[in-house]
């Protein structure tokens, strides 16, 4: 933005208005009012735009997305619709002119993504992915750890997403033709982008795994949430792949819906040269450190990491903060690509059974 523009508050619009709208991104931009200013909020539910925008006193609704792309007074756009609209709506508002701020995944599939980062570069505009995790005080105290040279060099993870019985009965995340895949888009996702976010996003190569869907199929499994449409279930329950970067690094991911396990694990585990870590963002015991001195093992658990109140409204901070300084985006589109290039891999391999290669070019 220019300087005399610095003074002026953002204009925001809002596509899509259900619960990640109103739970990270209205409460954000709310949280900066001096900042920016909700001007309309769209939804093809009328009465999600109608609660949403009574929620945080919008007074503009609107069921076309194409009004709040075409108005020409909004500066900055959330996307927050299901994962099958992220890409049209965000590309209209990067050639309008506007800087995006789109949910995760960035989009279904490796060729959507790309997409959406070409219109982003070729309009010089901000495309942010809602990533928020590395918000959250562990993974801002590890990230400063690392970057301090604590752990050496970090050459392997081992990133863990992983629900015993979680399958959602809402929404479209049991639809792969609607929501692009299984776990492994829908929460893999964070603790890929927590572990890649940590290791300073090496660029993936190759990728091999290997998806499952027998739990969920299997209508004599109960489900946290209760029950689903098994007929309809075309997603993976489990995901499990190995990705190689061109650093030398490999990552191990794990994500389910559906496992035979303890718990509902969502952790990182880092192995570095000098030091190891175990992340665990929801966690109260979120970080452990595993260090040698003097030929002693220490076990470490820092106490006072950085004492973050919401990660979701500290993401639409940063956010606005990049748009009104004319700075890059902390989590740029290029993240929410790679992210889907490795599932795309992950997925193409489980039908091949071939290790494939990830490509991050646009
Ligand atoms: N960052 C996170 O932790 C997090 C958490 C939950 C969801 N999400 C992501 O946010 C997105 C939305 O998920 P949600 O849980 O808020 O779903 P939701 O169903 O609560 O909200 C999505 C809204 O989009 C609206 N919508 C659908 N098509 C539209 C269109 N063409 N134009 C305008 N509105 C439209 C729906 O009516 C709905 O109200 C998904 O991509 C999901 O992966 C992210």
């Amino acid at each position: 933005m220019l300087a005399a523009d610095m003074a002026e508050k953002l204009k925001v619009g809002i596509i899509g208005s259900g619960f990640i709208a109103q739970a990270a991104h209205m409460k954000g931009y709310a949280a900066i009012p001096d900042q920016c200013e909700m001007v309309v909020v769209c939804d093809i539910n009328p009465d999600t735009a109608k609660k949403a925008s009574e929620m945080y006193g919008v007074t503009r609704t609107t069921p076309d997305y194409r009004e709040v792309i075409d108005d020409p007074e909004i500066d900055i756009v959330s996307v927050a619709t299901p994962n099958a609209v992220h890409m049209e709506p965000t590309i209209l508002a990067l050639q309008a002119g506007k800087h995006v701020i789109c949910e995760k995944p960035l989009a279904m599939n490796a060729d959507q993504a790309k997409a959406m980062c070409r219109a982003a570069r070729d309009n010089g505009k901000i495309l942010q992915v809602g990533l928020q995790t590395r918000f959250g005080g562990p993974a801002r105290f590890v990230k400063q750890f690392i970057d301090n040279g604590n752990m050496g060099d970090v050459y392997y993870a081992r990133a863990k997403a992983l629900r015993r019985r979680g399958v959602p009965n809402w929404g479209v995340f049991t639809d792969k033709e609607k929501q692009g895949g299984g776990p492994l888009i829908d929460i893999g996702v964070h603790v890929l982008d927590l572990t890649l976010f940590l290791m300073g996003y090496p660029k993936p190569t190759a990728a091999s795994g290997k998806t499952w869907d027998t739990l969920a199929k299997d209508s004599s499994n109960a489900n946290f949430w209760g029950e689903f449409d098994r007929t309809k279930f075309t997603v993976e329950d489990f995901a499990v792949g190995l990705i190689r970067f061109d650093n030398g690094a490999m990552v191990t991911l794990e994500s389910s819906f559906m496992a035979n396990l303890e718990g509902d694990p969502f952790e990182t585990q880092l192995f570095g040269t000098k030091a190891g870590a175990i992340v665990r963002p929801y966690e109260t015991e979120s970080v452990q450190i595993f260090k040698e001195l003097d030929r002693q093992y220490f076990n470490l658990k820092p106490e006072n990491l950085p004492n973050v109140e919401s990660s979701y409204v500290d993401e639409i901070k940063a956010f606005v903060g990049a748009v009104r300084e004319g700075k890059p985006s902390p989590v740029p589109g290029e993240n929410g690509l790679i992210l889907n290039a490795i599932f795309d891999a992950l997925y193409k391999s489980s039908e091949t059974g071939r290790e494939e290669a990830v490509d991050v070019s646009f």
